[in-house]
């Protein structure tokens, strides 16, 4: 059930930390600024700030004007969040606000989930109309995954539960059910008939940064793979759901994930890197063997797409910050141009980065040329700024809409895919280095030579 003009308080549990300054104030900012919903905040941190010291450091952190009005919807409690038994003054707080329904935000460690529910719990704030939101990782492999979802399951039913997979709140993203199922050009040749393989990647230019600790542990399949590009690719592979009823979604999404394969000789089907420099990231121990890059090539066992390679890629430290996905489709028989075969084949490009849109490549004569062709793309460009994925996501979250967010089905079934990938890299004596600013491994290159394929590389990039 959503509720589009709820009286709301927010908890942010880990408000002092990367994520909470970067995302989730300014995308509140936004939100108060449009109006419509009446937000609280009750920022949480172990740092003993007042409110006062809160708001000043949101100004400097955030860049919150000084007298903005949002400020005073903000205010600081300092809580050992470790620590379930000093959970008192947060009931205290919230008890001065009956009237509000709330809303706690856990963007904290992932060891920090189980304390943290327990607080709630022990304090009896897990009432039937509050909710609780997860940052990603749930879990770090699917059994870890599923005692933490037991966990919570004991506070908080799966109703209450909203698992954060910010990609899902991405325009472009949110675009690709609307192409495919309101357009009846593109949907009659969504399958393995036409298209010949799909390609998702979401690379990046910077590294590890200050994750190092963090990052160590997970590496680009468990930090990227096993959530954003599976929810990515889920979405654009997924049956029609039978409405846009959440629950239609979930359905036809986790049943795409549940249809996908590994190729039995799975080493050849995956490609792992490391950047070179990255052991002598803080934090990063000497002997690192995480993988920053990852390439993988999958399929589908369905009725269809089976058949067609799907192509995964994401990394760090790359040439560039760059998301898409690609659709490219069967070369036709080309008996007809270009006397050769050279015709180009037909692509459909979403792009969340580095420019927002759609574009639909497809051949035309060559002018004044009577038997050639030559490519040409239709484009659609986002041209108005897009909301930041945060303020889709916590609209949504207040608003108690399901559809963004993970489903335990879809995360369990990610890490059992991911699980096996986990293991084949562990057990995978290549760990490739590959220069910072470059595309990758020349193994990735080489995955799709393999099928006599390539990465779709973007001629130009519209302005
Ligand atoms: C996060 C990952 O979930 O997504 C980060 O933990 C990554 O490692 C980030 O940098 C990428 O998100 P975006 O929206 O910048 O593509």
């Amino acid at each position: 059930m959503t509720d589009q003009n709820p009286k709301t308080l927010l908890v942010i549990f880990g408000a002092t930390g990367d994520l909470a300054k970067r995302k989730l104030i300014p995308a509140l900012h936004a939100i108060h600024r449009h109006g419509g919903t009446d937000v609280s905040v009750l920022a949480i941190g172990r740092k003993p700030f007042s409110s006062r010291d809160f708001r000043e450091y949101l100004q400097a952190e955030s860049f919150i004007p000084a007298n903005d009005a949002f400020l005073e919807k903000i205010e600081y409690l300092a809580l050992p969040i470790d620590d379930p038994s000093g959970y008192g003054p947060l009931r205290e707080y919230a008890d001065l606000h009956p009237d509000r329904h709330v809303v706690f935000y856990l963007s904290v460690p992932p060891e920090l989930f189980e304390p943290v529910i327990s607080g709630i719990g022990q304090s009896g704030l897990n009432a039937a109309a509050s909710r609780v939101a997860f940052e990603k990782p749930f879990g770090s492999d699917l059994a870890s995954a599923k005692r933490l979802n037991a966990f919570v399951a004991q506070a908080f039913s799966e109703d209450q539960i909203f698992r954060i997979d910010h990609y899902v709140g991405k325009e472009t993203i949110q675009n690709v059910l609307a192409f495919r199922f309101a357009n009846s050009l593109f949907e009659p040749v969504w399958n393995h008939q036409y298209v010949d393989n799909i390609q998702i990647t979401a690379t990046e230019s910077l590294g590890v940064e200050n994750r190092g600790t963090y990052y160590d542990h997970a590496g680009a399949l468990r930090d990227m793979i096993q959530n954003h590009l599976f929810q990515v690719l889920a979405l654009t592979v997924m049956e029609p759901p039978h409405s846009l009823a959440s629950s239609a979604i979930h359905d036809e999404k986790v049943k795409a994930v549940r249809a996908l394969r590994l190729g039995a000789d799975l080493p050849s089907h995956a490609v792992f890197g490391q950047y070179a420099g990255y052991r002598g990231e803080p934090g990063i121990p000497p002997s690192s063997r995480t993988e920053t890059f990852a390439a993988l090539r999958l399929e589908l066992h369905n009725w269809r797409f089976k058949g067609v390679p799907i192509y995964l890629r994401t990394g760090k430290a790359l040439a560039e910050k760059k998301t898409e996905i690609v659709i490219e489709f069967r070369k036709n028989a080309s008996i007809l141009y270009n006397e050769a075969d050279d015709v180009e084949r037909n692509r459909i490009v979403f792009s969340v980065s580095p420019y927002e849109g759609i574009s639909v490549g497809f051949n035309v004569k060559a002018y004044g040329e009577p038997k050639k062709t030559e490519p040409v793309w239709s484009e659609f460009a986002q041209t108005t700024e897009s909301p930041e994925a945060y303020v889709r996501i916590l609209t949504d979250l207040i608003a108690g809409d399901h559809t963004l967010f993970t489903r335990w089905d879809m995360i369990e079934e990610s890490w059992k895919i991911v699980d096996r990938l986990v293991n084949c890299k562990e057990s995978c004596p290549i760990l490739h280095t590959y220069p910072v600013g470059s595309d990758g491994p020349a193994a990735s290159d080489e995955l799709l030579a393999r099928d006599g394929r390539e990465w779709y590389r973007c001629p130009e990039t519209p302005e």
